[in-house]
């Protein structure tokens, strides 16, 4: 079975295919996967279409662009991973690796069929004798690290968000709530175990050329099937959070504020961390997106009001304190397991992240005001909504600009729209992406810079390598060295290819 093949079969079923396997794959090509599970370990599985095994680990949470698969295979062991690879290879068929199955960029739409490698068997968290350190299975979810480690007295740098795995973040840099004291998620790496897209399995570490690759440009150059990282004694346990809801015509006083009080020209306390979104919520404002602005502050039991006093002087519409530990932060800022944005329910969600340095006060307004009409309540867009991340960056910026294929350590702020809605056809699609593209050229425009600078892990697909992987050229000539290296033949080239 040629990969062409394959492909046509794909295109011929439908994305939710529940047809018997043998009409999807030709007689030949399931027969050959079949001798691929006697190669695999014991508790491999391997999953076909119309199982419900099959749709619960093909169902991804964005629906637009989404890579589509035959099979889907789950190992049990890293060397299963490698088997499968090296199968893959010899018959000719692309494969990816599922995890948290949050990515969203528009470019793994490329995958039309193949193999799915499930990582959710490789998870564990298995901290060292002397505590420093802990190996952590390549498909862990953040929450079990976050979890396994608190209940060994420790912690590390993870993403905030409950339902994404650890490597998925990790391999386009990773930002979390601990950053501000040891950056970000990959800048805790000692060690890896990947599998290369020859189908070897190596270790390998800061010594690698490949190295520098993997910790920002990650998901082309291999799949990784366990990672060892430093972690930390916990030193606070204690975290407090302030929920401020404001009205949008609050928008120039808000972010002017949080220019003032809580950016303070990129040196906002290492203990800070300010987030805002916008969205509907018609029990505050029954017309216009609110405005939600958390201010969080480690190691107390409420937030000092040196921070929140000027908000409060701002007049919010709701203001919610509120204290627990460092595991609370998740389900507070509404990325916890159960909370909406980890649930898979078919939206298209896109969207179309800037860094930034600052707030650009007027841009703000102009931003809003076109965010606010474009998501009235009953339009296709309602459900939207925009992201402010303002972490702290003390420990992201403490390592040198150099040192891996993330670029942009020295941005202060994160901010991105995401256009959620129900898939309705290409020209809808194409309203969501003018949408996108218009609220962050306002952005673009308003922080006076010609670059623009993104975050892999949130982009939309249509942004260039240099906005993705930076535009010195010494960046783009490393990266792709190291394609050419270790993936000649592109078979890791879904996800943000750098070639
Ligand atoms: C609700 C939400 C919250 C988020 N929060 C954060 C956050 O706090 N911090 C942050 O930095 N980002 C965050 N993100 C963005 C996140 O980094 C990306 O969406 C990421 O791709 C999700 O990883 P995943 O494992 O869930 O997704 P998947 O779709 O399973 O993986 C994404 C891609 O990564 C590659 N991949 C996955 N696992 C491996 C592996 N073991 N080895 C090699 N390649 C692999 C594959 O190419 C795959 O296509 C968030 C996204 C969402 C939707
Ligand atoms: C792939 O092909 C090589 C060379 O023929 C063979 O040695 C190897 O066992 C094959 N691997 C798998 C998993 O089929
Ligand atoms: C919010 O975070 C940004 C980016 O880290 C920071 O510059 C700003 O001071 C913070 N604001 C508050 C109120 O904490
Ligand atoms: C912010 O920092 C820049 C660079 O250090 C400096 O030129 C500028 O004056 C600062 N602005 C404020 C308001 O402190």
């Amino acid at each position: 079975m040629r990969f062409s093949k394959l492909q046509a079969l794909a295109a011929a079923a439908s994305w939710a295919m529940t047809a018997a396997a043998a009409s999807i794959l030709e007689p030949r090509g399931v027969e050959q996967v079949k001798e691929l599970g006697k190669k695999l370990s014991a508790n491999a599985k391997i999953y076909w279409p119309g199982s419900p095994e099959f749709e619960k680990a093909t169902t991804r949470w964005s629906a637009l662009a989404a890579p589509k698969v035959n099979v889907v295979v789950v190992p049990a062991t890293e060397k299963d991973v490698s088997v499968t690879v090296s199968f893959a290879n010899n018959i000719s068929v692309p494969f990816l690796a599922f995890n948290g199955v949050h990515g969203s960029i528009t470019t793994l739409g490329k995958m039309q069929g193949g193999i799915e490698i499930w990582m959710n068997q490789l998870s564990s968290v298995k901290v060292s004798a002397d505590g420093k350190t802990a190996t952590i299975g390549g498909g862990t979810m953040s929450k079990k690290v976050t979890d396994d480690l608190w209940a060994a007295g420790k912690q590390t740098v993870t993403g905030t968000c409950e339902c994404v795995s650890l490597m998925g973040p990790a391999l386009g840099g990773g930002h979390g709530w601990l950053q501000g004291h040891h950056g970000l998620v990959s800048d805790q790496f000692l060690s890896m175990n990947v599998v290369l897209a020859d189908g070897s399995l190596k270790t390998i570490d800061s010594k690698s050329d490949l190295w520098w690759g993997m910790k920002g440009a990650g998901h082309n150059f291999g799949i990784v099937t366990s990672v060892t990282t430093k972690v930390y004694d916990i030193q606070h346990s204690d975290w407090a959070i302030e929920t401020l809801i404001f009205k949008g015509d609050k928008v120039e006083a808000v972010y002017k504020a949080a220019n003032e009080y809580l950016l303070k020209n990129g040196t906002q306390p290492v203990d800070v961390i300010n987030w805002s979104y916008w969205l509907n919520n018609p029990d505050v404002d029954a017309d216009k997106p609110v405005i939600i602005f958390y201010i969080i502050q480690e190691g107390v039991k409420s937030v000092d009001p040196v921070y929140t006093k000027p908000f409060h002087d701002i007049g919010p519409a709701v203001i919610q304190p509120a204290s627990g530990t460092y595991k609370d932060l998740a389900a507070w800022t509404g990325i916890a397991l159960d909370s909406p944005p980890c649930q898979n329910v078919g939206n298209a969600n896109p969207r179309f992240p800037i860094y930034l340095d600052t707030y650009n006060v007027a841009s703000q307004k102009k931003i809003y005001d076109i965010f606010a009409a474009a998501t009235k309540q009953g339009s296709d867009f309602a459900n939207s909504l925009f992201m402010f991340e303002g972490y702290s960056e003390q420990g992201v910026q403490a390592i040198p600009d150099q040192a891996s294929a993330f670029a942009f350590r020295g941005d202060n702020l994160l901010a991105a729209p995401l256009i959620i809605y129900q898939p309705a056809g290409a020209e809808l699609d194409k309203k969501a992406k003018a949408l996108g593209d218009q609220l962050r050229s306002v952005l673009q425009q308003g922080s006076g810079r010609t670059e623009l600078h993104t975050y892999v892990n949130y982009a939309y697909g249509s942004e260039t390598k240099q906005q993705w992987y930076g535009s010195a050229k010494w960046r783009q000539d490393k990266l792709s060295a190291l394609k050419k290296k270790y993936d000649p033949k592109g078979r890791f080239s879904f996800y943000a290819p750098v070639a």
